[in-house]
């Protein structure tokens, strides 16, 4: 069960597909897969849905498949026997919560109120579907939801958009969004294939929006000499980093400095590059499982933490950016 919750913490963003024609189902398998998300959701509101499910878990078992809009138990057991990874609905009913917690599947409730969401907890389901989300406060319920029920993950669905998304992504108690809105038409998926690709590619991304702050170097010499090395490139491939060249972050946001005073690496490191990104958790989660060996630190003073990786010489510094300005970030 818990490999499916940290698949979905790790992507963030959970497209919501309804499949009301089969033939187009192998094209959304490629598509997600090639954008490079992890997990997908399809709705039971359709006839087609469950063999939609059982077409992506036969010919894409990299993807984690979950089935939505499950109303009763009938439906989870069918969405199971077509393959589904885990279950979601717009709300719960006590019968599913106790199929699911008898079986240990993963299921994530849909919830709107202090009551249903004591009432999930109750039945061990801390991973919370917040829906209609928009409809229904957005982050201003979301946070006031949060500070009673802190040990809940939300995931707000219903009216999130590109344009909302990044606000919704960096507070603490979202655990990862899900929305229909990174789901192109069967229509323009089979027009404009690569067009939607790079676009979808670009949403994912800005899950984590990971964004090269600052670069600093003992020498000039020692930049260009340790771009080459081994290891520095899956860092920034990670990170989503290879739009802009890393030269071109030196030049405009590079600088020459005398020592890393905050280092404890001394003598050996000669360059450190300070980096943002949405939530740390989340960064730590998707470098953990690229086997990345990070530390976290807590900065002294400022109370919070940053993320530590340590690879050719250099120091990469990951801290967390709200509303443009960067913070390290309280855990
Ligand atoms: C769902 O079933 O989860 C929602 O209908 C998705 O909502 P959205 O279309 O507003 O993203």
């Amino acid at each position: 069960m818990q490999e499916v919750f940290e698949c979905i913490f790790r992507n963030g963003l959970i497209p919501v597909l309804t499949v009301s024609d089969l033939t187009g189902i192998e094209t959304y398998g490629r598509f997600f897969s090639l954008a490079g998300f992890g997990c997908l959701e399809v709705t039971l509101r359709t006839r087609e849905a469950a063999q939609a499910i059982r077409i992506l878990k036969n010919n894409f078992p990299g993807l984690t498949v979950g089935a939505g809009t499950v109303l009763n138990v009938d439906e989870g057991k069918k969405a199971l026997d077509a393959g589904s990874d885990f279950l979601v609905s717009p709300g719960f009913t006590v019968g599913v919560l106790e199929f699911c917690s008898r079986n240990s599947i993963p299921y994530i409730p849909g919830v709107q109120t202090p009551v249903e969401i004591q009432t999930a907890l109750e039945y061990g389901f801390n991973v919370l579907k917040f829906f209609p989300c928009e409809a229904a406060g957005g982050i201003r319920t979301l946070k006031a939801l949060g500070a009673p029920f802190h040990s809940v993950g939300f995931i707000p669905t219903g009216g999130i958009n590109k344009e909302n998304m990044k606000n919704y992504l960096a507070l603490d108690q979202v655990f990862a969004l899900g929305g229909s809105f990174v789901v192109p038409s069967g229509t323009e998926i089979v027009e404009n294939f690569g067009e939607n690709l790079l676009e979808a590619g670009s949403l994912r991304k800005a899950v984590n929006s990971f964004f090269i702050e600052q670069v600093k170097v003992m020498g000039e010499d020692f930049f260009y000499n340790s771009m080459a090395e081994s290891g520095f490139g899956k860092i920034m491939k990670i990170l989503d980093l290879e739009k802009e060249s890393f030269e071109e972050c030196f030049r405009s946001r590079g600088c020459i400095s005398s020592g890393f005073s905050n280092s404890e690496k001394g003598g050996d490191v000669k360059g450190e590059v300070i980096l943002s990104c949405l939530n740390l958790e989340r960064a730590g989660a998707v470098l953990k499982k690229e086997g990345f060996d990070f530390s976290r630190k807590k900065e002294s003073g400022s109370g919070g933490f940053y993320l530590e990786i340590i690879c050719s010489g250099w120091v990469f510094r990951i801290i967390r950016k709200i509303n443009g300005d960067c913070h390290y970030q309280k855990v």
